[in-house]
């Protein structure tokens, strides 16, 4: 029994996601170049996707992990976010950029950047691999984005269902029936 034999299908192979990130690096390279780049990287589903982003910059740059929990009713995300491992240098001065792998309600990004731009940082951006429209709460538009998804339920490349699946190194779609029961 093989995770893959969960998926009802392949969204984005292992090429295409290399492109994508090769070219998010090269924009982020040009647009930072003489910049105090600082990346955030938002555990855990954006830990593959920042190791690879980073590996395709060709600029001096430096990063730390972050992890958030947003709570409310039920198992939804909500607007209350808290850290729970922060970054552990100043972000004063810096151009931060945060990584996340999905942008989904936008509920936690949109507070989290709220909370690191109290620390004033030169410059506060977001970086997303995968933009989810379509399930938009909180008005948020990442700087970057690798490519918009439709709304089905995605995972590999570090992205989980109940901790499951990040290994993967293509983004599968989620067969219906492991999720809706
Ligand atoms: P939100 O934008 O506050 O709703 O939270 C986004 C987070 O929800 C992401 O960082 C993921 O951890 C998770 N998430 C949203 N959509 C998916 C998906 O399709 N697959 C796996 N995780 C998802
Ligand atoms: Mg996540």
């Amino acid at each position: 029994m093989s995770a893959r034999d969960d998926l009802s299908g392949v969204l984005l192979s292992e090429e295409q996601i290399n492109k994508i990130v090769k070219d998010l690096g090269k924009r982020i390279s040009e647009d930072y170049q003489d910049k105090n780049l600082f990346v955030i990287c938002v555990l855990k589903g954006s830990f593959i996707f920042a190791a690879d982003l980073m590996r395709s910059l060709t600029i001096p740059c430096r990063m730390d992990f972050l992890a958030a929990s947003s709570y409310g009713s039920g198992s939804k995300s909500s607007g209350n976010v808290r850290i729970i491992k922060d970054v552990a240098a100043s972000l004063e001065g810096l151009d931060v950029l945060i990584v996340e792998d999905i942008l989904d309600s936008g509920n936690t990004l949109s507070r989290l950047k709220k909370l690191l731009s109290e620390r004033h940082p030169a410059s506060l951006r977001i970086c997303t691999m995968l933009d989810k429209p379509a399930r938009r709460e909180t008005p948020l538009e990442a700087d970057y984005v690798g490519t918009v998804v439709p709304d089905e339920f995605l995972v590999g490349y570090g992205l989980d269902y109940n901790e499951y699946y990040r290994e993967l190194p293509m983004i599968g779609i989620l067969k219906r029936e492991i999720y809706s029961n």
